[in-house]
């Protein structure tokens, strides 16, 4: 008896704290939870009865003398939630019920209830679903009606942009534009993902999101001579469609999920489980390429804080589209996000950090140390030259003193030749011993340590295990392993909705979410909420394949209407925000410079490898202070490679890519800009390269249709439009290009906003 009474008491109790938590939740945490609004804190109960400026918010009890009660009633001086309808009759007694029974407190409650969307699990919607049954509701609901589907010449040009960044060959068109077959469309949209370009377009999108540089930015800008790797691995996992859970966890810990000592083996080749191993844990030098100002290196501390924001940053920016580089100095004024969250996140990286290591079997370590003493000995030389040098000014060396110096130097371009290659070597991340202590640091400040805090994850993001270490500080971390895994759960409510938002973007312009790395309150919250859910769903149903997640975008109605701007829509709806139709877009910087170099056929499709540096015009070169932190790559041919090759020197940006809205690379950028300003049709217009490159178009059609103007300018617009110029344009390009010549005819193609944008 006694028994089932309590249990009836627990339980009401229960329902009445969670009745009233989820009306705080839903309307007061905005302003009362980690921004604590004229102090007051309702995240806890002892924040309510301690209060704001005004005193206690709450007296257990009684509600009628609680402020908070008055407040919601409206019968006193203050009226909330401000500037917002009063609340339900229901609310209100809800509060005035958990109050008068002495406010019994539920954390769960309040966690279970989290107001905001992005916080909430994602809920697969219930019924049979289509992308287009979602978009079609919502277009219904807004009076809107949908764009004709697109033509077949302008699906191609779009989905190759989309899917490799380049334009179809006149071939491909010719081929889809005559093709019967009704899986002509879904055939073409598996070769395109089944391509190479594929990977070096997604991966390019990714690199965006990551911060990707191959120097280390401020005054020093040194270089990450391994960043690469880090590159190359991104394409290859995106060709191969790495389901991204197991992108995520190599990224963050390869090292702890699959531990492998990297000590090489006795033998020449490496076994493959080893380079496989290797391979997942180039996935870590994701930490190791960002901007960090060499000045921080000289405080140990300092440096490890700076290192640990950046770690922390773009782990939050990329994985979980959230802005908790905010909670650094003090807590999130608008998320809830403490700023002790931060440093308790934070301190995942504590403990691991940055190392340069081979990459290469133990025996050809031995192969270079074996001749390494041609290293020495050129090192020797120079030493030698350096004393010469040292005595007089080189100029004033007597006649035999320079016959030394050339000899010497001589030799020294001898010895370096014959000494051997370094041994291939990448960026990881290892782990340090001890594992330092981290605190909280006020307002961010490196020498302003506060409380210690344990590594952990945002409570706000819901329930997620303890990490289990030892007291002492000589343990191997398995931090990044906790952080890994709980991202990739299920359970967590952004990895998924966060990556197939961006997946999203990158084929509509515009996410679900526009902000795509900000799902916090001063974000945009979701067009199509549902949608968004349940592609997430689906998303980690078909094994986190990002390739079967572009299948059903790509296959939608919505992703094949034309971009016709029908007037009654352009009234409603000008943003397109419903996907009445497909929003036109401009190319960005890299797909322009490949658009141009396949156009004019001179694009080299090798993949992989070092980054390439390209020459530099003379106005260009005169921004570089110091050209020999430019070396030009020295095989030409390798000048014209697809541009997700080229070296991204953070102080010095490659000036065509960077007036196209290069993405900054100091912090992740989740949406490129689409700028138009004067100097990018001066560049299209007047630059060396881009004259260069419009002779060369011109040569190639000289070559490829030699029977006269009308076939060059036929193929030109084939090659460039993907389509056949009609007559009117035909007659007077023809004219044109009698009259000023072929490339000039070839450069005014570059410049049609027909090239640079997509429809
Ligand atoms: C949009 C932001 C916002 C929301 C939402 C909001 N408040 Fe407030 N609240 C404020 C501001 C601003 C003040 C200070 C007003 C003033 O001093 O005149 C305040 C003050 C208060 C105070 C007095 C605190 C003190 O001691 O000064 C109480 C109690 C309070 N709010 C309760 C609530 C409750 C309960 C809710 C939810 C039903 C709520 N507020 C929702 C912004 C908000
Ligand atoms: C390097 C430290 C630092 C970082 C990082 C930081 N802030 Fe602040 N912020 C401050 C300081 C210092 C203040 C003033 C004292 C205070 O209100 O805590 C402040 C104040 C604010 C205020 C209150 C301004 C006002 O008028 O009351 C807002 C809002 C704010 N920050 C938002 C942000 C957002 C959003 C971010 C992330 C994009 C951010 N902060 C990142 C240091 C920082």
């Amino acid at each position: 008896m006694i028994r089932t009474a309590l249990l009836t008491l627990t339980v009401t109790t229960c329902a009445l704290a969670q009745d009233a938590i989820g009306v705080f939740a839903r309307h007061c945490l905005g302003c009362h939870g980690a921004s604590q609004m004229s102090g007051l804190d309702m995240r806890t109960r002892e924040g309510m009865l301690r209060g704001g400026g005004r005193g206690p918010a709450m007296v257990p009890g009684k509600a009628a003398e609680s402020l908070l009660y008055k407040a919601i009633r409206r019968d006193g001086e203050l009226k909330m939630p401000p500037g917002k309808p009063v609340l339900s009759a229901a609310d209100v007694t809800a509060i005035a019920q958990w109050i008068d029974s002495g406010a019994p407190w539920n954390e769960k409650a309040l966690q279970t209830q989290s107001t905001w969307w992005s916080f909430r699990p994602v809920q697969r919607p219930d019924g049979n679903h289509t992308i287009d049954s979602f978009l079609g509701r919502a277009l219904r609901a807004q009076g809107l009606t949908d764009a004709p589907p697109a033509d077949r010449r302008t699906l191609i040009r779009r989905l190759s942009y989309d899917l490799h960044g380049l334009p179809p060959t006149p071939e491909e068109v010719g081929a889809f534009v005559a093709n019967k077959d009704p899986q002509a469309y879904p055939k073409l949209i598996d070769r395109l993902l089944a391509s190479p370009r594929y990977g070096e377009r997604w991966g390019r999108h990714w690199l965006d999101v990551v911060r990707y540089a191959d120097t280390g930015g401020f005054e020093t800008d040194v270089l990450l001579a391994n960043a690469w790797r880090y590159r190359d691995y991104v394409i290859r996992s995106f060709n191969n469609d790495k389901p991204y859970n197991v992108f995520v966890q190599e990224q963050i810990a390869a090292d702890e999920i699959w531990p492998d000592n990297l000590d090489l083996d006795g033998a020449y080749e490496l076994p493959k489980s080893k380079l496989d191993n290797l391979e997942k844990r180039i996935g870590t030098s994701l930490y190791t390429l960002g901007a960090l100002p060499v000045e921080n290196t000289f405080f140990g501390d300092q440096y490890r804080s700076e290192w640990q924001a950046d770690a922390l940053e773009t782990t939050s920016a990329a994985f979980l589209g959230l802005t908790m580089g905010c909670a650094r100095c003090h807590d999130h004024k608008f998320d809830p996000l403490s700023q002790r969250d931060y440093y308790r996140l934070s301190a995942v990286f504590a403990g691991s950090e940055d190392r340069e290591v081979p990459i290469v079997s133990q025996m050809a370590i031995f192969e270079f140390t074996r001749y390494q003493t041609r290293w020495v000995m050129a090192d020797q030389l120079k030493a030698k030259l350096a004393r010469l040098g040292g005595k007089n000014a080189k100029f004033d060396l007597t006649p035999s003193e320079r016959d030394e110096r050339e000899s010497l130097l001589r030799q020294i371009g001898e010895a370096y030749v014959r000494a051997p290659a370094p041994v291939a070597k990448a960026n990881l991340l290892m782990h340090t011993a001890p594992v330092p202590d981290t605190h909280v640091l006020q307002r961010g400040d490196w020498k302003q340590k506060g409380e210690k805090v344990r590594p952990g994850f945002p409570a706000a993001l819901g329930e997620a295990a303890e990490i289990v270490e030892p007291e002492t500080s000589w343990f191997i971390p398995r931090r990044r392993k906790a952080l890994a895994e709980w991202l990739t759960s299920p359970q967590h409510p952004l990895t998924a909705r966060v990556m197939v938002n961006r997946v999203w973007q990158g084929h509509f312009g515009r996410g679900l979410v526009a902000t795509s790395n900000d799902f916090g309150r001063q974000g945009d919250p979701p067009t199509h909420p549902e949608l968004l859910d349940w592609l997430a769903a689906e998303f980690m149903r078909n094994n986190w394949s990002v390739k079967s997640l572009h299948r059903q975008i790509l296959l939608s109605d919505a992703y094949q209407r034309s971009s016709a701007a029908l007037a009654a829509n352009m009234e409603k709806d000008p943003e397109n925000r419903y996907l009445w139709r497909v929003s036109r877009r401009r190319l960005e910087g890299e797909a322009i410079r490949d658009a141009v170099l396949a156009a004019n056929g001179s694009l080299n499709t090798k993949m992989y490898g070092q980054p390439v540096v390209p020459p530099l015009s003379r106005e260009e070169a005169d921004g570089m202070r110091d050209m020999s932190q430019w070396p030009i790559t020295s095989d030409s041919s390798e000048h014209n490679r697809r541009s997700v090759y080229l070296f991204v020197k953070r102080s010095f940006q490659n000036p065509m890519l960077e007036i196209f809205d290069a993405p900054d690379t100091s912090a992740s950028c989740p949406r490129r800009d689409s700028s138009t300003i004067a100097p990018q049709s001066l560049a299209l217009m007047n630059s060396e390269y881009m004259q260069l490159q419009a002779e060369r178009f011109a040569e190639r059609l000289k070559k490829e249709a030699a029977s006269g103007t009308a076939a060059q300018v036929d193929r030109a617009w084939r090659l460039a439009l993907s389509r056949a110029p009609s007559a009117d344009e035909a007659r007077r390009a023809a004219a044109y290009a009698d009259r000023a010549g072929l490339a000039r005819l070839c450069l005014l193609l570059f410049n049609m906003s027909e090239f640079l944008y997509v429809d």
